[in-house]
C-alpha cells in the first residue's frame, strides 16, 4: 500500500464502500471505516454535518469517498438537502483531508455526462442532464482541486450480490413471475469485484486525475434481464420487456448511452473490464456460491 498508510473508507456499509474495505482488510491493510451513525467496527461520519470538523484518525494515506445519496429521484426530488451532502459536505471533508496529506479518491458516475455518445473520454467536459449527475460534477470538481492528492473515478453501473434491481429480478423469476424490464435504457455495468480492483489499485500508487471504469459495451436493461433469466436456468418468456417512455415512472433522462472510455485504467494497471454479460456472470455466480 501507498507508503504503509492506512486506507479510510467513508461510506462502509454502502455496496461499494462495504466491498472495498473488506478487499483491504483481506489483504491485511490497515483500514478504518465510517458509516453515517458509527457503531459495529465503523467511526460516525455525517457528511451533513459539519464534516470539516471531523477529527481525522492519524495514519491514514489515502481516504476513499463512497458515501453519497445515490438515489437519482431523491437527488431530482430533494435538490437542496441531497447537495448538502453529495456536493458541500463531500468536497469539505475531502478538503479536510486533503489538507491533513491524505489522498483523496473520489467516486463518481458515468452521469456527469450526457449520455448523446459512447465511450466518453476522462477529459470530455461534463455535461449532466440529471441532478445526481450534476452533483456529481460539481463535486469532481471542488475535488480535483487538490490536484496531485485527488483522484476521480468515474463508474458505470456496478452490480454486485446487494444490488435490488437484480436481486428483484432474481427472486421474480425464481418465483415464476414477470419482471418488466426497460428495453430503452443502457447500462454498462462492471461487476463489484473489478471496481473494488480498481479502485485498490489506485490507492497503491501516487496517481492523481481522473479514472474511467466501463464495461465495452452497452446492453439494453431487458438484455441483461434475459442473460440473467438464462444464467439463473428461469423461463426466458417472463422477461416481458417495456419501454421506460411509456412505463409511467418519471424518470429525469434517459442516456442513449452509458460507456465509458477506461483506456487509463488498462494502461496505468493493466486492468480492463470484462463485458457486460460477463459481469451479469460473475453476478449469477457469486449468487450461487452464498
Ligand atoms: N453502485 C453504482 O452503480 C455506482 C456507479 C457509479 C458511481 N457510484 C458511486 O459510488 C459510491 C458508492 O456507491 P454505492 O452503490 O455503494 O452506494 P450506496 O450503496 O447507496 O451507499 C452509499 C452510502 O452513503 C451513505 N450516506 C448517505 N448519506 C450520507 C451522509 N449524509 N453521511 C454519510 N454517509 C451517507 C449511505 O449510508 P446510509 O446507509 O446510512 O444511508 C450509504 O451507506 C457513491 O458515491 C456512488 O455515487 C456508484
Amino acid at each position: 500500500m501507498q507508503q504503509g498508510g492506512g486506507i479510510l473508507v467513508v461510506g462502509a456499509d454502502g455496496m461499494i464502500g462495504a466491498a472495498l474495505a473488506e478487499r483491504f482488510v483481506s489483504t491485511g491493510v490497515n483500514v478504518v471505516r465510517t458509516t453515517r451513525y458509527g457503531g459495529r467496527g465503523s467511526l460516525p461520519l455525517d457528511l451533513a454535518i459539519h464534516p470539516a470538523g471531523w477529527q481525522i484518525p492519524a495514519g491514514l494515506s489515502v481516504a476513499f469517498l463512497c458515501a453519497a445519496i445515490t438515489s437519482t429521484k431523491e437527488c431530482c426530488d430533494h435538490p437542496e438537502t441531497t447537495r448538502v451532502v453529495n456536493v458541500d459536505g463531500t468536497v469539505a471533508l475531502a478538503s479536510h483531508l486533503a489538507a491533513a496529506g491524505v489522498r483523496v479518491v473520489f467516486l463518481s458516475t458515468n452521469l456527469v455526462f450526457d449520455g448523446s455518445a459512447p465511450f466518453s473520454q476522462t477529459d470530455a467536459p461534463t455535461c449532466p442532464r440529471t441532478a445526481y449527475g450534476q452533483m456529481k460534477a460539481e463535486a469532481e470538481q471542488g475535488i480535483l482541486e487538490h490536484g496531485n492528492l485527488a483522484c476521480v473515478v468515474r463508474l458505470t453501473k456496478v452490480i454486485g450480490p446487494p444490488l435490488p434491481l437484480l436481486a428483484h429480478w432474481r427472486d421474480s423469476l425464481n418465483r415464476g413471475e414477470p419482471i418488466h424490464p426497460f428495453s430503452d435504457m443502457v447500462m454498462a455495468p462492471v461487476s463489484l469485484s473489478f471496481a473494488t480492483m480498481a479502485l485498490a489499485s489506485i490507492a497503491k500508487t501516487n496517481v492523481c486525475g481522473i479514472f474511467h471504469g466501463s464495461a465495452s459495451e452497452d446492453v439494453t436493461y431487458a438484455e441483461a434481464a434475459r442473460h440473467l433469466a438464462d444464467r439463473i436456468g428461469a423461463d426466458c418468456d417472463l422477461v416481458q420487456s417495456i419501454r421506460a417512455v411509456e412505463s409511467g415512472i418519471s424518470l429525469e433522462h434517459i442516456p442513449q448511452h452509458s460507456t465509458l472510455d477506461g483506456t487509463r485504467l488498462t494502461s496505468e494497471f493493466g486492468l480492463t473490464a470484462p463485458s457486460a454479460l460477463l459481469a451479469i456472470d460473475e453476478l449469477a455466480q457469486s449468487w450461487t456460491n452464498l
